[in-house]
């Protein structure tokens, strides 16, 4: 048996094949692979007798989920007014040129992903960056450059 479909039967297992858990189901194929990989919200659909329609309904509301690869460390770059007019697009442009990809792409070797999203709710500390889910306040072009080179420096101890 493939082996994704090998983890995804036991997260239906986990969850009792329940379709009142699809969500956590989800978020559990999310945290083993990074992203929920077609295959999987196949089995999930066709184990919980959901149409595949509703499962990728449920997948793609949720900006927590990703139908795409995501590298191994996920930047998300506050593109919102407040930090919009406290230079976002600058530090959004040095994400860019540091990781030479674009918005919703991911580097070659799979260790960064580059978003942006329209509001964080903390526009306060803007322009914010949020890197793995730790939130970088007052960003500055030259905190861009300290935090690509802290989680590339992540890359090598792996
Ligand atoms: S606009 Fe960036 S946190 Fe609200």
């Amino acid at each position: 048996m493939d082996a994704v479909i090998t983890t995804v039967q036991s997260t239906l297992t986990r969850h009792q094949n329940e379709k009142r858990a699809l969500i956590a189901i989800l978020q559990d194929i999310q945290a083993e692979y990074n992203f929920l990989p077609r295959e999987a919200l196949e089995f999930v659909a066709k184990s919980l007798g959901v149409p595949l329609i509703d499962v990728i309904g449920v997948a793609t509301f949720y900006r927590a989920f990703s139908l795409k690869p995501r590298g191994r460390h996920l930047v998300t770059v506050c593109l919102g007014t407040a930090c919009h007019v406290r230079g976002g697009p600058k530090i959004l442009s040095e994400f860019v040129k540091k990781l030479a990809i674009s918005p919703g792409d991911t580097t070659k070797d799979k260790h960064f992903t580059l978003e942006t999203v329209a509001c964080l709710g903390c526009c306060a500390i803007g322009p914010v960056v949020v890197v793995d889910g730790n939130y970088y306040a007052h960003t500055t072009i030259r905190k861009v450059d300290s935090i690509v080179r802290k989680y590339a420096k992540k890359r090598v101890k792996k």
